[in-house]
């Protein structure tokens, strides 16, 4: 089966087509393609959902005929199209619908079986782009949907070997991920613990009370002066930081004796720190960046502190650590050497470059892991709607 995959929950536009063999259990990549708004954002120093809707919209149907393209699966020629079934699937999105009758009605069907497109969590009008698409190329092309949760797609993006995108197989054995695992994913819109007893079945042990990991960076990069997403440039800047005695950042939650995480008041204690130093006229470089480094290892205790703790519980094999920022090089050597230390036997799984942040092959994981563990994982066009507040299951 040739399936189109298609994730548009934040800020990144993305489409994947893989070739799946169910009964290797694993696919090949045949297109992957990502259109960044990153720098449309930067402006608002954070992602605007409207914005991210429009530029969705406007993405989206030129990254269909990309992947098309470099899957070797378009060919011009016509589909007929049922114009009022089409606008009434896309009443909302009057740019989409546009777009799409130009390039399907000149388009042959391709061979494309079934999509998988994410429908939660994520932003509301952003996930609806992506939902209105697969929802109207259902009905043109009369294939049927697989919904993926974005939270399987970070889980599942550990799946992929090194060289996905050259392998007949792009998949690890599944077989060998020796389960339980616990996975710890760290996005911008997520912090949480989940236990992965058997693919495709999770459970949320715990997860912040307030803002995400990625989040929380991002604030602190704004307070620091630094560009969105700040999460990468402050941890660039905290590698030239030093122990600084001015500079200490509570540990939130640290001992609650739970797996609740909470980083709001992290992210207020730097606040005032910048704010003193500023009186004092000594918020120069170095102290940039020795704040840095004391929110990174403060933020860096508490995922390991309970992060270990539920390892030790549930009795884990591995530990998945994905979402956007396990992109952390501090974070991720903090781990290992955690995991060197007290849990030898234990294998760490973290997703290949290009796969820690938003993108659409983990889509087509989580989707493929849906067919191999679902008898039916299908719906159709009328009964995919976007939850922008999706939990795990
Ligand atoms: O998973 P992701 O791409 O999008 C969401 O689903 O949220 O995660 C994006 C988040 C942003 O907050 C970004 O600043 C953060 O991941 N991030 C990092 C790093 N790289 C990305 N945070 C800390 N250190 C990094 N190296
Ligand atoms: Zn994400």
């Amino acid at each position: 089966m040739n399936i189109l995959s298609i994730e548009t929950s934040c800020d990144e536009t993305a489409l994947s087509i893989i070739s799946t063999n169910t009964k290797e259990k694993n696919f090949s990549v045949r297109a992957n393609a990502l259109i960044s708004q990153i720098d449309i954002h930067k402006e608002y120093g954070g992602v605007f959902p409207a914005l991210a809707k429009r530029e969705h919209a406007k993405n989206v149907t030129p990254l269909l005929i990309h992947v098309l393209k470099e899957a070797t699966l378009y060919h011009e020629g016509t589909t007929d199209l049922s114009l009022p079934e089409l606008e009434a699937t896309l009443e909302r999105e009057p740019e989409l619908f546009n777009a799409l009758v130009a390039v399907l009605s000149n388009t042959r069907k391709p061979d494309i079986d079934a999509l998988m497109v994410t429908y939660g969590p994520g932003l509301t009008p952003a996930l609806w782009v992506g939902i209105n698409f697969a929802r109207a190329l259902s009905i043109v092309w009369d294939i049927p949907i697989i919904p993926v949760n974005h939270m399987e797609g970070h889980i599942t993006s550990i799946l992929f070997s090194k060289d996905y995108m050259n392998e007949q197989k792009a998949l690890i054995d599944m077989n060998q991920v020796d389960l339980p695992v616990i996975a710890l994913l760290i996005s911008g819109g997520h912090t949480q613990l989940v236990l992965v007893k058997q693919w495709g079945h999770y459970e949320i042990i715990g997860e912040t009370i307030d803002d995400a990991v990625g989040e929380a960076f991002d604030k602190v990069g704004r307070m620091l002066g630094m560009e969105y997403p700040g999460g990468p440039k402050v941890s660039q800047t905290a590698q030239q930081g030093v122990d600084d005695q001015r500079v200490s950042l509570p540990r939130p939650m640290i001992s609650s004796g739970d797996y609740r995480f909470s980083f709001s008041g992290l992210k207020t204690a730097v606040r005032y720190l910048v704010e003193d130093q500023e009186k004092k006229n000594a918020l120069d470089e170095h102290m940039i960046a020795n704040i840095a480094r004391e929110f990174e290892h403060a933020v860096t205790d508490v995922l390991v502190k309970k992060t270990t703790s539920a390892l030790l519980e549930y009795g884990a094999q591995g530990l998945i650590i994905a979402g956007g920022v396990s992109a952390n090089t501090h974070i991720i050597n903090s781990f290992k050497e955690c995991i060197e230390k007290e849990f030898s036997e234990l294998t760490l799984y973290t997703p290949e470059q290009g796969l820690s942040g938003d993108n659409s092959l983990m889509i087509a994981s989580a989707g493929f892991i849906q067919l191999l563990t679902h008898d039916n994982p299908y719906i159709t066009a009328d009964e995919l709607v976007a939850v922008g507040n999706l939990k795990l299951s």
